[in-house]
């Protein structure tokens, strides 16, 4: 069986563990128990079968920082998760998804906001036709439950942001389980297609 290995990244408290509990589960986790690392594994059926994924939820607390590096290795896919409702999260995004390129590729020198990179020979990974690296990646914005009373980040800035890495903006609630299956079921797609 096929095995895809993907990674929750974000800052602390915006929902990562209660997003996957989600998907694998169902199950709404209410309270807050901040993650070290915890691994995860579902089946799957995807548009060319089945498979299994195998969910990587990191740390998102300043004081783990340094053991992320690791974990961002041999992955194949990554949610970058932000909460609709804490406008500080999503401002860590761009900062988190360059930390996870220059992991993958020690060769990233330098990854311009347009999306360019100069890239210094022989790396494994693939570059698309705007010259950003090709990692499969969604962006996801959650707490929506919350967002009609605590929204800090509007749809279009969230959006802007995810056309600028080439990829797409999805939103999600772990409590309602809007958007979860979506945003999965996305980013396998984008792996599946590499
Ligand atoms: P770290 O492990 O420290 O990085 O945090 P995390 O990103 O894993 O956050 P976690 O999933 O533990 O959620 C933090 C708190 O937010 C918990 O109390 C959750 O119940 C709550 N929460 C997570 N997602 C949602 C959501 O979509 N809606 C609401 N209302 N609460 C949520
Ligand atoms: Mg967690």
């Amino acid at each position: 069986l096929q095995l895809h290995r993907i990674v929750m990244v974000g800052a602390g408290g915006v929902g990562k563990s209660a997003l996957t509990v989600k998907y694998i589960s169902g199950d709404f986790v209410q309270e807050y128990d901040p993650t070290k690392a915890d691994s995860y594994q579902k089946r799957v059926v995807l548009d060319d079968g089945p498979c299994t994924v195998d969910i990587l939820d990191t740390a998102g607390q300043e004081e783990y920082a340094a053991i992320r590096d690791n974990y961002y290795r041999r992955r194949d896919g990554f949610l970058l998760v932000f909460s609709l409702c804490e406008r500080d999260s999503f401002l860590e995004m761009d900062q988190l998804r360059r930390q996870i390129m220059r992991v993958l590729d020690e060769d990233v020198i330098d990854f311009g906001s347009n999306g360019a990179s100069n890239i210094n020979g022989g790396n494994a990974l693939s570059i698309g036709t705007n010259g950003a690296v090709d990692i499969p990646m969604v962006l996801i914005g959650n707490k929506s439950d919350l967002a009609d009373m605590y929204r800090q980040v509007s749809v279009e800035e969230a959006q802007e942001l995810a056309l600028s890495w080439n990829t797409m903006y999805i939103e999600t609630s772990a409590k309602t389980g809007q958007g979860v299956e979506e945003a999965y079921t996305e980013l396998l797609r984008l792996v599946n297609r590499r």
